[in-house]
Formats: structure tokens, C-alpha cells, sequence
């Protein structure tokens, strides 16, 4: 099964793609973090990436577009993944369509996660992040057991930089004009499958579960 996830900055596009990548036993592949680990771990990568990260603007095509060729080679890719959070951009749209023609592989469907821009401020402002594992919980609607701790490995929860006020409107405008198109690449190419984001995490998880059987 081999999947992009579309949709704007706190959609739901990392919540989700854990989830059914769990239970597909299929790799997420979310640029965003494998950005933010290069980041953490110092790379001239992700040194190159952070000013455009803090800022919520994108990450230049070329320097994503190197990146993910690198990750689709990996052996543990072979059985499926989701892309999340690329491509964002027509150029890497494109670049991914030759990208995958080159591999003879083909891309199963495109879900698009579909909030409103009221909605995805109030949930950004209260994520907080795992600086250990990077999986993200909501001070409001997906809070972790024990205040700032993580879960899963008990590491720190954090604010991500690109999570206050003035980042998460430039990012939502950069989704607007730069992202958003995309749904029409993909339209016409019959690829799209609109999913209503709001709701209950679970019952999110479920209607995306009823679309996917069909690939299994
Ligand atoms: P990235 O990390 O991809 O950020 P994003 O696209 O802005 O999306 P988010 O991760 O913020 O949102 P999400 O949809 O994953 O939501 P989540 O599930 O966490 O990218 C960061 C930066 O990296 C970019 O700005 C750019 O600089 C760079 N970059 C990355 N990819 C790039 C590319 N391809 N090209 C160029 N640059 C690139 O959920 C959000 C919150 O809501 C959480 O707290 C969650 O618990 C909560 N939540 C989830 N579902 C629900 C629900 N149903 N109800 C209530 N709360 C919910
Ligand atoms: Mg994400």
C-alpha cells in the first residue's frame, strides 16, 4: 500500500499515518520528522533546514526531493508506506510522479484530511511532542497520562518552535498557496479521497480504515 497524506498543518496527517501504519505494518515517511531528527542530530541537513522550519516556511524542493529518493530506497519501504507531509509543492508532486514511474511503483490514493482553519489553530497551540520519539499529544484532546511526559518512553513533551502564533499562520498561508493545489494534481489523476478531519481521533482512524481495505 503505498499512500500520501494531504492536508494542513494539524490535520491529523502524523496522528493518523502512526495509526494505520501500525496496523498495516507500512513505514511513515513524514519529512517533517526526519527533518526534525536531523535537526536534533546536527546535520548539515538539518542545519540547513531549521531557519526555514521556525519561520513555517518550507524547506527548498531540491534539498526534500534528495531526501525522500534517499528514504525510498530503504529496504523497509518495500511492503508500503505513507508519505506525510510531502510532496508539498507541485515541483515535488512532479518530481515524486518520475521519482516512483522510475521504480515501477504506483501510489494508491491520496487522502486528504480536511479541518477548519479555526480548528487546526486551537489544536496546534496545545500539541506537545515527544523530544525522544517525536509522537505528538494534545493538551486538550489527546492529552498523555502524566503532565509533559511521553507514553510510550517516558521522554520530555515540548512545544515545537513552529507550534506559536505567528509560525502557525504563516504555515497555514504557505499550505494555502503553495500545498493546496496539489488536491487538484492529484483530482486529476483520480488519486484524491477527501476525509472529513474533524471528530474523534478513533472515529477518524475509522472511516480512513474503511477506504483503505480495498488496497490491502
Ligand atoms: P511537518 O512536521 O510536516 O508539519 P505540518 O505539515 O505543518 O503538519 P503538522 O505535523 O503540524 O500536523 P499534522 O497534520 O501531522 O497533525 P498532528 O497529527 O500532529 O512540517 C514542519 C516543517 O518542516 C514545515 O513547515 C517545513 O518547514 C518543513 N517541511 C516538512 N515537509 C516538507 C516538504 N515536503 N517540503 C518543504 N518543507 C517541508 O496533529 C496536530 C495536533 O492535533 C496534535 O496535538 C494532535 O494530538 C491533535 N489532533 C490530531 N487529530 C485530532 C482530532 N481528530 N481532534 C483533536 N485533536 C487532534
Ligand atoms: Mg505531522
Amino acid at each position: 500500500m503505498k499512500l500520501i497524506f494531504l492536508g494542513p498543518p494539524g490535520a491529523g496527517k502524523g496522528t493518523q499515518a502512526e495509526k494505520i501504519c501500525k496496523e498495516y505494518k507500512i513505514v511513515q515517511l513524514s519529512t517533517g520528522d526526519i527533518l526534525r531528527a536531523n535537526r536534533k542530530h546536527g546535520t548539515e541537513l538539518g542545519q540547513k533546514a531549521q531557519k526555514y522550519m521556525d519561520a513555517g516556511e518550507l524547506v527548498p524542493d531540491q534539498v526534500i526531493i534528495d531526501m525522500i529518493k534517499e528514504e525510498l530506497k530503504k529496504p523497509d519501504v518495500a511492503h508500503g508506506y505513507i508519505l506525510d507531509g510531502f510532496p508539498r509543492t507541485v515541483p515535488q508532486a512532479e518530481a515524486l510522479s518520475a521519482l516512483l514511474e522510475n521504480m515501477e511503483q504506483k501510489l494508491d490514493a491520496v487522502l486528504v484530511l480536511e479541518v477548519p482553519e479555526e480548528d487546526l489553530v486551537k489544536r496546534l497551540t496545545a500539541r506537545r511532542t515527544c523530544r525522544t520519539c517525536g509522537k505528538s499529544y494534545n493538551l486538550i484532546y489527546n492529552p498523555p497520562k502524566q503532565e509533559g511526559i511521553c507514553d510510550l518512553d517516558s521522554g520530555e513533551l515540548y512545544q515545537r518552535d513552529d507550534d506559536k502564533e505567528e509560525p502557525i499562520r504563516n504555515r497555514l498561508k504557505v499550505y494555502e498557496n503553495q500545498t493546496k493545489p496539489l488536491i487538484e494534481f492529484y483530482s486529476a489523476r483520480k488519486l484524491t479521497v477527501s476525509i472529513h478531519g474533524t471528530g474523534k481521533i478513533k472515529e477518524i482512524h475509522e472511516k480512513i480504515e474503511l477506504h483503505l481495505d480495498k488496497f490491502k
